[in-house]
């Protein structure tokens, strides 16, 4: 358990919320049916109008943005052939800077999606390379011989289905693809790959972005011998990608190094972020490694465990738990249900048996995340509840990528989760912002009751709960920054926890299910605590604590 005190200053990347964008899909300002930065900007007062005490804004700290970068988009942007440059689709680098201004203005971080792993096929770097053996570029990829018989060079796969190897003509040789064959994986031995990525980081850092998020930051590095992957004994994963240990295709030790000359970098820039996105395969580390064994690698590791757990106070709580266990002393946890990759929370978990009333779960959830020590990054829609739209139509599939390639590690499409932001019940959820163009993926139709203006008028709204999360954990030292201690043992059916620092205590409750009594394992002052927020109580009551829970109870305590 880290102690909030130890901590001199507050670094925004602590403190703050981290608010998780899709361009494609966030907001249409020049009404072409796709989303762009100049939507963004339209959009950011709802994010942050830089008011504390705004009526309308949710009052987030730091935008990521998914890939905005020249791409072809067979990977929706993360297939990049021109980092220095904005995706037309996207706004131009004008755009871009106005959209870093703007929410400077605000107090808003500005957080770039860095795909560095791989590039685009359509990449400059990699049509030269493939041109010949001996070409300047020709070690920039990797690039590996047939086998004597013209069979691949080794059992590696891509995550996405199929072999990780594609054949090149002009080359006679296979090049190696972590994710789609139109995504080449670089070389990250090559001392010019590093300089080159490294200088485009630079540009964005004088640019004044806030940070980065390493898109598929553990496969960086293979293993130089190309050696074949264990097969797991026994395994039958229709997946096959899953019937592999992945001992020398991803988490390599040589990984870190990458890694820490990235932070190196950052670190000459005043209160940059690190981000990265780290799934562990191998077994042969937890996510905590990306921290670095000094604190000099990433400042915060994504990890999907948490995510994955089911809505179960027990299998949550042990996430928790384990991540107060495992992370360094120095370093900080974060946590998010959400992202462009998985399912939507309250989309996965509609089968558990608790999960009767989705709005009450989407506010618990929501308290779960913000109250937890870590930094919570929300994903676009989750404040008002929006769900997987599960009947898209096939033929309005956007994410080609993995559903070309079947048999990867990727169940199915990742469409659903990536639908319009759904703004009003006006024409496409106002997405367009009242234009009637065909969207880029199709609009949720419950977008009539599910929708940011609808949410804002109504007080018991899953908004205006975030909303009130928000700002409660903004004026709350031992929720940003306080430790973090169980009541409960053996969680049965709620949650209850502490977070303190030497000047404030306050407590957590959260009910998964029906009327309950409030039982705790652990002794706890009942008397004079102050609701800070509750679905519930009322907020700036004095209250005992209470005897009984009430079916989906969240209630955040402050002790007097
Ligand atoms: C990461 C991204 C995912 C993308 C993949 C390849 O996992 O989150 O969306 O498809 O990398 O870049």
């Amino acid at each position: 358990m880290t102690d909030g005190k130890q901590f001199k200053t507050e670094e925004w990347w602590k403190t703050g919320v981290i608010y998780q964008i899709y361009p494609f899909t966030f907001a249409d300002a020049n009404g072409d049916g796709v989303g762009d930065l100049k939507g963004i900007i339209q959009r950011l007062d709802y994010l942050n109008d830089g008011n504390p005490e705004s009526e309308t804004s949710l009052g987030i700290d730091a935008i990521w943005l998914s890939p905005i970068n020249q791409s072809p988009m067979v990977d929706n942007g993360y297939d990049v052939s021109d980092y220095y440059d904005i995706s037309p689709t996207f706004g131009t680098l004008e755009d871009f800077d106005a959209l870093v201004a703007e929410s400077h203005k605000r107090g808003v971080k500005v957080i770039l999606d860095l795909v560095i792993n791989h590039t685009s096929n359509q990449h400059e770097w990699f049509i030269e390379s493939s041109t010949s053996k001996d070409n300047p570029k020709h070690d920039w990829y990797l690039w590996q011989d047939p086998e004597p018989d013209g069979g691949l060079p080794n059992n590696w796969l891509s995550y996405f289905g199929g072999p990780g190897w594609t054949f090149s003509e002009a080359r006679g040789q296979y090049y190696f693809h972590t994710f789609n064959k139109n995504q080449p994986d670089l070389n990250w031995r090559n001392p010019e790959v590093r300089q080159a990525i490294y200088a485009m980081i630079r540009f964005w850092l004088d640019k004044g972005v806030d940070g980065f998020r390493l898109d598929a930051s553990s496969v960086f590095s293979k293993d130089e011998f190309y050696r074949y992957n264990p097969v797991k004994f026994g395994a039958t994963d229709k997946n096959a990608y899953h019937n592999q240990h992945h001992l020398y295709d991803k988490d390599l030790p040589e990984n870190h190094e990458i890694i820490r000359e990235i932070r190196q970098i950052t670190d000459e820039y005043e209160d940059r972020l690190l981000i990265g996105e780290t799934f562990i395969d191998s077994r042969l580390y937890d996510s905590t490694i990306f921290y670095g064994v000094n604190n000099d690698e990433l400042h915060l590791p994504f990890a999907f465990e948490f995510s994955f757990s089911p809505w179960y106070p027990g299998y949550l709580q042990r996430e928790i738990e384990k991540k107060e266990l495992i992370t360094p002393a120095g370093a900080w946890p974060t946590y998010f249900l959400d992202n462009h990759d998985i399912p939507r929370h309250l989309s996965r978990w509609v089968e558990c048996s608790l999960c009767t009333n989705p709005t009450e779960i989407a506010k618990a959830a929501g308290a779960l995340l913000l109250t937890t020590r870590g930094t919570p990054v929300l994903y676009y829609g989750q404040e008002i509840g929006m769900v997987d739209y599960v009947d898209m139509p096939s033929d309005k599939s956007r994410d080609t990528a993995v559903m070309d390639d079947h048999g990867g590690a990727l169940p199915s499409s990742r469409d659903g989760a990536r639908t319009p932001m759904q703004w009003d019940d006006s024409v496409n959820a106002g997405f367009s912002f009242g234009k009637p163009v065909d969207p880029w993926l199709p609009v949720n139709p419950n977008y009539f009751e599910v929708n940011v203006q609808r949410d804002l008028a109504d007080k018991t709204s899953i908004l205006n709960f975030y909303r009130l999360l928000l700002k409660v954990r903004k004026n709350s030292e031992a929720l940003r920054l306080g430790s973090w201690r169980t009541l409960i043992h053996y969680p049965d059916e709620h949650l209850a926890y502490v977070r303190e620092t030497d000047h404030e205590k306050v407590l957590v409750i959260i009910n998964f299910s029906y009327e309950k009594p409030f039982v705790v394992d652990s002794y706890i002052e009942p008397e004079n605590w102050l609701v800070l927020a509750s679905n519930i109580l009322e907020a700036g009551k004095l209250i005992d604590l209470p005897d009984t829970l009430h079916p989906f109870e969240v209630a955040i305590l402050r002790k007097e």
